[in-house]
C-alpha cells in the first residue's frame, strides 16, 4: 500500500521541516513521504530547504488572495491535486479556520514549543512562548506535538518532551535548546506514528 502522503506547512526558517526531511532520508519515517511543502510567505527560507531536497513547493498568499476563505480554498485545491493524506504544521504562523480543521479530523498535526497546556493559545508562537516561560520562571519547559482542531493548540496531544531551563537563558538560547532537544526529535517520531496509523487505515 502507498505511503502516507505528507504536506508540510511552513512560514519561516524551516528547521523542523529540515528535521523531517533528514528523518525521512535516514529511514525513520518508513510509512510516510513528504510530497509537498506549502508556505504562506514567499520569503520563508523553508522553501529553499524543500527545493534542495527535491520536494514540490508552493506558496499560497492570503494577502494576494484577499481573504482567509479564498486562502483556504486554494490550499484545499492544492492538497487534493497532490493527494495529501496528512498535514504537518511546522512553524506555520497562520491560524486555520474551523471550516478547514473540520475537513481534516486527526489529519493535521502541529509542533508547539512548550509543554501544553502551559504557554499556548492565541499570541503564543515562536519566541513569545520562550519569553513567557522565562518571565514565569519555570524550570522545565519543552515541546508538544498535537492534533489540530478549531481551538488554538487545543487538539489531542500525541507526544511531549521536557527540556531544562538553565540559569541565564535568553529566549533565543532557550528556543534553540527546545528545538534541538525536543522539537526535532518528537516531530519526526509523531509523524511516523500518525503516518503508520493512516497507512494501516487505508488497507483496512
Ligand atoms: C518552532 O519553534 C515551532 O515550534 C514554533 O515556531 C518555530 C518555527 O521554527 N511554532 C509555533 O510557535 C506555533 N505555535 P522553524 O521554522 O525553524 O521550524
Amino acid at each position: 500500500m502507498d505511503k502516507t502522503r505528507i504536506a508540510v506547512f511552513v512560514s519561516g526558517g524551516g528547521t523542523n521541516l529540515q528535521a523531517l526531511i533528514d528523518s525521512e532520508k535516514s529511514g525513520q519515517i518508513p510509512d510516510g513521504e513528504i510530497a509537498l511543502v506549502l508556505s504562506n510567505s514567499s520569503k520563508a527560507y523553508a522553501i529553499e530547504r524543500g527545493k534542495k531536497a527535491g520536494i514540490k513547493t508552493v506558496v499560497v498568499s492570503k494577502k494576494e488572495l484577499g481573504s482567509q476563505q479564498a486562502f483556504e480554498e486554494k490550499v484545499v485545491t492544492v492538497l487534493e491535486e497532490e493527494k495529501i493524506d496528512l498535514i504537518i504544521l511546522a512553524g506555520f504562523m497562520s491560524i486555520l479556520s474551523k471550516n478547514f480543521t473540520d475537513r481534516y479530523p486527526k489529519r493535521i498535526i502541529n509542533v508547539h514549543p512548550s509543554l501544553i497546556p502551559s504557554f499556548c493559545g492565541d499570541g503564543f508562537w515562536g519566541l513569545h512562548v520562550h519569553e513567557a516561560a522565562l518571565k514565569k520562571g519555570v524550570k522545565v519547559t519543552g515541546a508538544t506535538v498535537h492534533f489540530v482542531n478549531e481551538i488554538t493548540d487545543g487538539g489531542e496531544i500525541i507526544m511531549q518532551k521536557a527540556v531544562e531551563v538553565k540559569e541565564g537563558d535568553t529566549p533565543e538560547v532557550l528556543q534553540k535548546r527546545v528545538m534541538e532537544e525536543a522539537e526535532w526529535i518528537i516531530l519526526p517520531r509523531a509523524t511516523q506514528k500518525v503516518s503508520k496509523e493512516i497507512r494501516l487505515e487505508k488497507v483496512r
